[in-house]
């Protein structure tokens, strides 16, 4: 359920008309509910309850702006981060640092450093040899950093190929086999806290029984470590659960996951960690786009419209489908494809898809489109960065400015030599 419904035939964000919230900042525009960003937070939270002690960290990748960030903070969620950046904009939104966990394949020292200093609450350790550097980093600074190693289950969660990641030959995580031995090294560190173990075996997942095969190893391998005399106290599952991108579309529920959940984990006595990120803020999000011109094509027409994949780029690095709908439907359908400007065929939004008849002026809604959105978005061809904008009731902000081509410009400079 989300807050994105047509009102007198005009598709509205909440109380807001999409086509208010056009005119008044320019299109393309990225329109977020906070309605639908709380409602979502709150169905996941309460869908895991059941399991017993949990912590929810909001997968900041997903989308990160700092608006957002605050609502989730209001929801309780503390905050998965990948990087540094990632880390101080959740510490920007008032996450404290204690409920900050720190994933991420590739942690600098400097990184490593900064976050052991701010009391970064959880670091999801990659490998055998980012443990070390970390122990020694804390170590250092007569300070103990608290951790989770994380395991490759190898299990293939049936996902799109490049956001899959607990299959053997993905680069998360220590190998299946491996884990024991690189837990016991690593528990007897100075400078580290060695507390549990995490998974995360990939993204868009809308089948539990890869999530239930991968949960079951780590409760085997869990078991397993105690038995070898090691305290285990937090298991972080990872994200991944996966949202419906056309209307219809059935997935497994946040109620189903966490009775799943609650199933395989019921004898572990352990604080359950979390880290959803597009279940949250996939439908909580809209692309608000106008269609430049519409042009006959060999087959069908060809929907030019003034969003592009540096705005939206799921399409075209995942063949990824959303819904495209026009923000005032007259009735009439047709079958077209749906592009944006940019110089490349990839820059295809939709192929052949049947879909409300729109004409050159007109509104388009790409939907689904709050997670991995904006966050992805560049400014190839020298477009300028995407804005965004937070509903709230009759309310509405612009919650990230129009980065407008000048200003990149103006952080470029040619050498002396070629002046
Ligand atoms: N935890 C870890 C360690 C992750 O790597 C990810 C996502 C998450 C949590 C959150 O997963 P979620 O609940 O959002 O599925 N750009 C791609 C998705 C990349 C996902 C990367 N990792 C897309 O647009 O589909």
């Amino acid at each position: 359920m989300d807050h994105f419904q047509y009102h007198e035939g005009v598709l509205h964000a909440e109380n807001v008309p999409l086509p208010v919230i056009a005119d008044a900042v320019g299109t393309p525009v990225y329109v977020y509910s906070e309605a639908t960003l709380r409602r979502h937070a709150r169905v996941f939270r309460e869908a895991l309850t059941p399991a017993g002690s949990t912590h929810f960290a909001f997968a900041v990748k997903s989308n990160p702006n700092l608006a957002v960030l605050r609502v989730l903070r209001d929801e309780g969620f503390g905050a998965d981060v990948v990087s540094i950046g990632e880390a101080r904009r959740a510490l920007a939104a008032g996450i404290p640092a204690a409920d900050i966990v720190f994933s991420g394949v590739g942690k600098t020292d400097a990184e490593m450093a900064e976050a052991v200093e701010a009391g970064i609450g959880q670091f999801n350790l990659e490998s055998e040899e980012e443990g070390i550097e970390l122990a020694r980093i804390a170590a250092e600074r007569g300070l103990t950093a608290t951790a989770a190693l994380r395991v490759n289950p190898d299990v293939d969660a049936g996902t799109h190929d490049k956001i899959s990641t607990g299959k053997a030959d993905n680069k998360f995580g220590v190998p299946f086999f491996a884990a024991k031995d690189i837990f016991s090294r690593l528990a007897g560190l100075p400078g580290l806290n060695l507390r549990g173990l995490a998974v995360h075996i990939g993204s868009q997942i809308t089948n539990l029984d890869p999530s239930r095969a991968a949960f079951a190893k780590m409760g085997g391998l869990m078991a397993d470590l105690r038995r070898d005399g090691f305290v285990i106290t937090h298991m972080d599952l990872g994200g991944g659960l996966g949202v419906p991108y056309r209307e219809g579309e059935m997935l497994p529920t946040p109620a189903e996951y966490g009775a799943m959940v609650a199933d395989v984990t019921r004898d572990w006595r352990v604080t359950l960690m979390f880290e959803p990120g597009r279940v949250i803020t996939g439908n909580s999000g809209v692309l608000v786009s106008q269609v430049v011109r519409v042009k006959r094509g060999a087959n069908h027409p060809f929907i030019v419209v003034d969003a592009a994949m540096n705005d939206l780029a799921r399409p075209a690095m995942y063949d990824a489908w959303h819904d495209v709908v026009a923000v005032a439907p007259t009735g009439s359908r047709t079958t077209a494809n749906v592009v944006g400007p940019i110089c490349e065929s990839s820059d295809t939004f939709a192929k052949n898809r049947e879909m409300d008849a729109v004409q050159t002026g007109d509104l388009v809604a790409f939907r689904t489109a709050g997670a991995y959105g904006a966050t992805m978005a560049n400014t190839y061809n020298s477009r300028p960065l995407v804005p965004e904008v937070l509903v709230s009731g009759d309310r509405y902000a612009v919650v990230a400015n129009r980065i407008d081509p000048a200003t990149i410009l103006a952080a470029e400079q040619v050498p002396d030599w070629l002046k």
